[in-house]
């Protein structure tokens, strides 16, 4: 068998034979002639004379080629008390159905369709509806408030919504129809209909001429075939966070998506079709695109949607439960839920209540995964764990230790080495090269590979300057890091204002705009702090307009409410502190960098430009006194 060095030379000598022969374990309906189009050009499409249908890669063809009974989707919710398991067969009848009763009701190829669902099958059933008939969906996480909804709405100017009346977070409910009619009357775009599948847990009462019960609306249709789409036609887009209160719409091309989330089952998650594969996040992320709903699929395995928490839903021993049960091979999770297992049962007692035998690796990412994390996981689960680092952007595995082609050595911190497709360089300002273990802008040789965002949606001006104008001919990918004399990559800190929360990816200059639009705080600044359990929570700072005497305390309070109200629970914006004023360079700039450094408790200099070296003793005390910043400053 092949080493992963000859796999990556081969990809590198190589790349367009490299994706053709990947190309052949999808189903096309016109086979592509090439797989670029252009190798030399940095934009090049992948796949783009093919045709093709993700729904059909994802069910008719293993319906067809004796999967009809195997299990597709094994539904375990903690939450609600329901297990369920569909087969492939009746995924396809319920898509089919869902397919058709989007036709009937005007939804055409590349028409947009938002998703605004809890983890129930259903909001599998949706993504893969919209897909069967070339139409391009956009999931909208439920943890996220109706503003970003309306923004979402806004930009991707849905047909339709389809929408679930609740979720359900450990013992609350989400009741989902407010925050989705409150979108709705912000947002300036109007769909034409929505598509309301209720929960008994909270029904939604339905708008005459707007709203349509789901079970109503499949009672009545006939069911769609697959739509034939050309390989560069956009699956979807799915929002993330950039450094403003926009977010990026990442287009998702349905070919080179199909091609390389097949290629990942077997040479990095090291499953063969039938296993069974679960990926603890939310279809809301990228993760959960890929990996709860489309990579599975594609590839022929059963998937676990599990609809619950690492932890409370009932106990910390919930996933070697739904591990055990389902018999489960490949586990992928972020780490903040392992910390959230240990931090409840430190020694790791409740796994010993489960058969853990069919696991055979658990995979990490999302965020840095700490090495006393993976220590722990090791220890408790005792299969190899894999870090791998990937963004929304890219939509599958840039660096990572590919089990299927060749178990690597691990090195603690690094989620080890390139996959196929992905040349990833570390550059300085000026886009030289640095040194091994020097630390630089860590970016990626184009053009990037089959299946990555070939630009953002609506805003092709924002995907080059926000990825390709640092440095030219590579993508920016937004972390910092350093290689090792190995080739190990490092990720050691986001070089944009993203932060990222229990694994969720996260705007702090969407906070501050928020933040800013209170009517007493006159400028703000919003920051990453280290946190045991999430990785890292925001924290505000607030100037208040002069002449405002109402309590300090109330202001936190309203601007904390306003971030919930505005942004979303996910945020986790809960600590805000007011100063006299921001720390600044003589030229205006925030010195952010500065402000972690010190609410960290790490060790910081004054910096030479700034402005008034006061401030900084000030923000200091203050951050003390809430239980920040432990360390002394350097002298
Ligand atoms: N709908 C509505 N609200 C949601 C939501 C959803 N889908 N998801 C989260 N929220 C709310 C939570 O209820 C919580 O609200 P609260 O402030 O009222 O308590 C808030 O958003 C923060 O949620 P979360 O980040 O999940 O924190 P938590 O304290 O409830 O749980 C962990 C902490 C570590 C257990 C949890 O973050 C976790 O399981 N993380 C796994 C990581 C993951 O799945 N990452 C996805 C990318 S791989
Ligand atoms: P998202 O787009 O939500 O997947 O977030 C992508 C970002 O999360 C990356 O740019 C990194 O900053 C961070 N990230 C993801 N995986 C890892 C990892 N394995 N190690 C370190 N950081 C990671």
């Amino acid at each position: 068998m092949k080493k992963y060095s000859e796999v990556y030379q081969g990809w590198l000598a190589d790349p367009e034979k490299f994706w053709m022969d990947a190309a052949e374990k999808i189903d096309w309906f016109k086979k592509p002639t090439r797989a670029s189009s252009d190798l030399n050009d940095p934009l090049c499409k992948w796949f783009s004379d093919g045709e093709v249908n993700t729904c059909y890669n994802a069910l008719d063809r293993h319906v067809k080629n004796g999967r009809a009974e195997q299990t597709a989707i094994i539904y375990d919710s903690p939450v609600t008390g329901v297990k369920e398991k569909i087969s492939y067969s009746l995924l396809l009848e319920n898509v089919s159905l869902l397919a058709g009763a989007l036709l009937e009701k005007g939804i055409r190829k590349g028409d947009r369709v938002i998703v605004y669902m809890p983890m129930v099958p259903e909001a599998i059933v949706a993504m893969l509806a919209i897909a069967r008939i070339g139409a391009i969906h956009s999931v909208v996480f439920g943890g996220f408030a109706a503003n970003e909804l309306a923004t979402r709405i806004d930009d991707a100017t849905p047909k339709a919504i389809i929408a679930g009346s609740c979720g359900i977070e450990g013992n609350k409910i989400i009741d989902y129809k407010p925050l989705l009619d409150e979108a709705i009357n912000l947002a300036e775009h109007k769909p034409d209909f929505c598509v309301l599948f209720q929960r008994e847990q909270k029904e939604a009462t339905l708008l005459s001429g707007r709203d349509f019960d789901w079970k109503d609306l499949i009672s009545k249709a006939s069911k769609a075939d697959c739509c034939a789409v050309s390989g560069d036609h956009p699956v979807y887009i799915l929002y993330t966070s950039g450094t403003t209160g926009q977010p990026k719409g990442v287009i998702r091309p349905t070919g080179g998506h199909l091609v390389a989330l097949y290629w990942t089952m077997k040479n990095i998650y090291n499953v063969d079709p039938g296993d069974v594969f679960w990926a603890a996040s939310d279809v809301g992320w990228v993760v959960g695109h890929s990996y709860i709903c489309y990579a599975p699929l594609i590839h022929g395995n059963t998937t676990v949607l599990f609809e619950g928490k690492p932890v409370g839903t009932p106990d910390a021993g919930t996933f070697w439960r739904v591990m055990s049960e389902h018999k489960v091979k490949s586990f992928f999770t972020a780490p903040t839920a392992f910390r959230a297992i240990k931090r409840e049962d430190p020694e790791g007692n409740l796994v010993k209540n489960y058969d853990l035998s069919n696991l055979r690796a658990l995979y990490l990412a999302g965020e840095r995964a700490d090495p006393d994390t993976i220590v722990w996981a090791q220890k408790q689960l005792n299969v190899p764990v894999i870090d791998h680092w990937w963004q929304t952007e890219t939509g599958y595995t840039i660096v990572g230790n590919p089990l299927g082609i060749e178990h690597l050595p691990i090195k603690l911190g690094s989620p080890s080495v390139p996959m196929p497709g992905y040349d990833v360089r570390i550059l300085d300002g000026g886009g030289r090269e640095k040194k091994i273990r020097e630390l630089g802008a860590i970016a990626i040789k184009l053009p990037l590979p089959p299946g990555t965002l070939p630009t953002l949606w609506n805003a092709h001006e924002r995907f080059q300057s926000s990825y390709l104008e640092a440095f030219p001919g590579y993508y920016e990918t937004g972390d910092a890091g350093y290689k090792d004399e190995d080739g190990y990559l490092y990720i050691m800190a986001r070089t944009d204002d993203v932060i990222n929360v229990a694994g969720h990816r996260l705007s702090t200059g969407a906070m501050e705009e928020v933040l800013a639009s209170h009517g007493d705080v006159a400028e703000c600044a919003v920051i990453g702090v280290e946190d045991e359990l999430k990785g890292q929570l925001p924290l505000g700072f607030l100037c208040i307009n002069k002449g405002v005497s109402r309590s300090k305390a109330e202001i936190i309070n309203e601007c904390v409410k306003l971030i919930r109200e505005k942004i979303g629970p996910v945020a986790a914006f809960k600590t805000a502190i007011i100063v006299e004023r921001l720390p600044k360079t003589r030229s205006g700039k925030i010195l952010r960098a500065i402000m972690v450094k010190i609410a960290n408790g790490a060790s910081w200099l004054t910096p030479a430009t700034i402005d008034d070296p006061e401030i900084l003793d000030e923000i200091e005390i203050k951050l003390k006194e809430i239980g920040y910043g432990q360390q002394k400053k350097e002298t």
